[in-house]
């Protein structure tokens, strides 16, 4: 059982308690039903963006939206018309006025933001006569969408508002006069009155909030219910505009995108990190909550959510620079081969690249990628633990590292499907480039560095040229050469393609092989959905499959030929005969067994031991 994380539950209930000694400000009641509100409700919720809600004091009262749906329904809007569609309908410029501000231009008629009612009622009148009748069921399922929840009208506030709001007609009919709403104004105020009187709680407001945080995904529905840009259009406005009158301060203060509503709830937006909402309905003078300012200041302070406060680490974009040598690729290897690469491999070097990559992560990662280029032959780039890249970003990566290749550094990037914009912006590199595991990026410069390929590498090739015999080499040394040569008489020999699977994890083992030719890739089978592993490349003189002979278990693992292969094989039957027909060459050959075993326990370890280090 996962633990409830009450360290995190406490410190909001630490803000909650704080924030109960502020007892200034009143209830709204230019709304008559707004009067009915009980002043001494208060909730503090904040939802994360996997969609868990920490919650405090009165979460679960209903109240109604009001204001803060103009934000939300900005951005549905936003989405139908597009921000083209909506130029000349509303602008984007704080007004620096109360809410109800008769505030249209003197000229044109369009009201500076949609925050401000004349906007709001300008931004609703367009849904409605671009939808129509459909219109307040889409509102309701839209902003259903961002809570999760079906959310319904308090008709109770709806009918209040709709028979007291003769200022909003004014300004309705104002729209109307000066061609922004293009019909009769009447079922669009309707439609604004209605959106206005959409009952909530401070949990839905903290759920819509994450869902802006989190790109216009809503994190526990997992439904995507705005586009990222028009999310970001939304925060931008709510942060210049969402607090009228004291959206400059708010800023100045808080450092937040929010939107208050006069029914008591702020809802505040933290991108890319959490949601947050209170509900308290005591107003100030410029109609935000009281308690809910002070609660969003002292999250915002506390928890350093503040916009114009951020320092990411940015050194941290790579989180290591380590050398071949150091880490080696799982292909096996003779023991000529390794000692050369225990010293050529000091002149490659791997960056393990992590976090987000934006233009300062980039322009760092950049820096050491020359740093790293100017002082080796080759470098590869690890993307695993990359999460996120930005378009320009991406276009300045693949320009640098286009850039070092055309200097002639070996480049290798592994883990380019990291994130989207990666994918997007390296794959046009190449498989000459571009590995699908670290592991292959490894191997292949291994292999550069081994056939004297690298500029001054310096070293004859040593690929094998003549196929392995059973009197080759160190696997069979405990043989004597009749016994090796009765063994070799037992055995038959396959040929393979470039990926034909030799064996199959989970199938009888009842065969063992001996490599003479070619590389031979060992995969264990992923965890669910995941792709198998490569876990080791075996090479000419390595055995495989003698453990299932021996033991009678199934195979633990696949192996695919990755080159053109020939395998000499020995059967269960074979080796029962050897056994019955010549005992000691059996033993002599069990021996041969372990010694293999111990050969790949040793790569092994040598794995293991970098898990640790890296
Ligand atoms: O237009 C009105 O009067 C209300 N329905 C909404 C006003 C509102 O919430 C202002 N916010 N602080």
């Amino acid at each position: 059982m996962t633990g409830f994380p009450l360290a995190v539950q406490n410190s909001i209930g630490a803000i909650h308690e704080l924030c109960c000694e502020e007892n200034g400000g009143t209830v709204a009641d230019y709304i008559p039903e707004l009067g009915m509100a009980d002043p001494a409700d208060f909730g503090i919720c904040i939802t994360t963006r996997e969609g868990f809600s920490y919650e405090v004091g009165d979460t679960r009262v209903e109240f109604t939206i009001q204001s803060i749906s103009k934000a939300l329904v900005y951005g549905l809007v936003l989405e139908l018309k597009g921000a083209q569609g909506l130029s000349g309908k509303v602008n984007v410029e704080p007004s620096g006025e109360a809410f109800n501000a008769i505030s249209l231009d003197p000229v044109t008629g369009t009201p500076k933001n949609p925050m401000i009612n004349a906007g709001a009622i300008a931004t609703t009148g367009q849904l409605w006569e671009f939808v129509g009748e459909e219109s307040e069921a889409r509102l309701l399922s839209f902003l259903s969408g961002l809570a999760g929840r079906e959310l319904t009208i308090d008709p109770a506030v709806y009918e209040s508002e709709r028979d007291t709001g003769h200022r909003n007609r004014a300004i309705s009919h104002l729209l109307r006069y000066f061609d922004i709403l293009q019909l009769d104004p009447e079922p669009s105020l309707d439609l604004y009155f209605r959106q206005c009187s959409v009952s909530v709680t401070a949990r839905d407001l903290s759920m819509m909030a994450a869902t802006l945080a989190s790109g216009g995904v809503n994190p526990d529905s997992g439904a995507r219910v705005l586009t990222p840009e028009t999310t970001t259009k939304v925060l931008a406005v709510m942060g210049t505009c969402g607090m009228y009158d004291y959206s400059g301060r708010w800023l100045y203060d808080v450092g937040l995108p929010a939107k208050s509503g006069v029914g008591g709830g702020v809802l505040a937006v933290a991108p890319g990190r959490i949601g947050i909402a209170t509900y308290s309905p005591r107003l100030d003078a410029q109609g935000n909550s009281v308690r809910g300012v002070k609660a969003c200041a002292e999250i915002s302070a506390r928890f350093g959510l503040n916009l114009f406060r951020q320092n990411p680490p940015i050194n941290s974009v790579v989180r290591a620079i380590y050398s071949l040598d150091s880490r080696p690729s799982r292909k096996a290897r003779s023991v000529q081969d390794r000692d050369a690469l225990e010293a050529l491999g000091k002149q490659i070097q791997i960056l393990h690249v992590q976090g987000v990559l934006d233009f300062a992560t980039t322009e760092r990662l950049i820096t050491k990628l020359l740093q790293c280029a100017a002082e080796s032959k080759g470098v590869i780039l690890d993307f695993r633990s990359c999460v996120d890249c930005d378009t320009g970003s991406g276009q300045m990566l693949l320009a640098q590292i286009e850039s070092v290749l055309s200097r002639g550094v070996s480049m290798l990037v592994c883990h380019a499907d990291a994130c989207d914009e990666l994918r997007t912006h390296l794959t046009s590199l190449g498989s000459e480039v571009v590995c699908e595991s670290l592991d292959d990026a490894l191997e292949r410069m291994e292999d550069s560095l081994l056939r004297g390929e690298l500029a001054e590498s310096g070293r004859e090739t040593s690929t094998q040229v003549s196929d392995y015999q059973f009197t080759d080499g160190e696997l069979f040394r405990s043989l004597t050469a009749a016994q090796k040569e009765t063994v070799s008489n037992l055995s038959k020999s396959m040929v393979t393609q470039p990926g034909d699977t030799v064996v199959t994890a989970g199938d009888a083992g009842d065969e063992f092989f001996v490599i003479a030719r070619g590389d031979f890739g060992v995969y264990a089978p992923g965890r669910a959905s995941s792709k198998p592993i490569r876990i080791a490349t075996l090479t000419p003189g390595m055995t495989f499959g003698e453990a299932g002979l021996l033991f009678g278990e199934p195979r633990t693992a696949t192996v695919i030929s990755e080159t053109d292969g020939l395998l000499m094989r020995l059967s269960e039957a074979d080796l029962c005969d050897l056994r019955d027909k010549h005992p000691q060459t059996a033993f002599a050959l069990m021996k041969c067994f372990v010694f293999s075993q111990s050969e790949k326990l040793r790569l092994t370890n040598a794995q293991v031991a970098l898990l640790d280090a890296l």
